[in-house]
């Protein structure tokens, strides 16, 4: 099932989420309706408070060309770093059409729960650890755009409440 896609400003997207005690099938529905959602928006990422749960579930998808890789992470941790930064172009589901540099390490390596119930562990790198960090910052209440200047950041968050005024009122 597709989801509605929180957009900000909205306070649960800026709140800590709560970790997965264990795999159910609630779990397993919601990564399913997460990925649903995150291939119709379309976009490579989606965390779970963007749809309103308040879990640390995560969805990922980075491949543009070639066969669906997808990703489902639960309670996802960065257990390294690399020294080395890398600048990307950052989007959101959250914050439609707004696109800023940000910069964050370049390879991450990072432990969760699978849907199998097992522990993962892998590094990422290039897109797919731009897309993690960004996806476990979800989890964390935290957005790209506060990376950003305050002014670059009140710019794109008036934006955003015009649009929101403005879809509320075409509904
Ligand atoms: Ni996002």
């Amino acid at each position: 099932m597709i989801r509605s896609i929180l957009i900000h400003p909205d306070p649960r997207l800026k709140k800590v989420c709560d970790p997965v005690a264990e795999i159910t099938a609630e779990v397993t529905a919601l990564a399913n309706d997460m990925l649903e959602t995150m291939y119709d928006a379309p976009g490579i990422g989606l965390a779970a408070p963007q749809i309103g749960v308040m879990k640390r579930v995560l969805v990922m998808d980075c491949i543009k060309d070639g066969p669906p890789e997808p990703m489902v992470l639960i309670n996802p941790a960065v257990i390294w770093s690399s020294e080395d930064v890398a600048t990307y172009e950052e989007g959101c589901l959250s914050i439609p059409d707004q696109y800023a540099e940000v910069k964050r390490p370049a390879e991450v390596q990072v432990r969760w729960l699978g849907l199998d119930g097992v522990e993962h562990e892998r590094q990422f790198a290039g897109l797919w650890a731009t897309c993690v960090q960004h996806e476990i910052d979800h989890l964390d209440g935290k957005l790209f755009i506060d990376y950003l200047g305050p002014l670059k950041r009140q710019m794109i968050t008036r934006k955003m409440e015009k649009l929101k005024r403005e879809r509320a009122r075409s509904v």
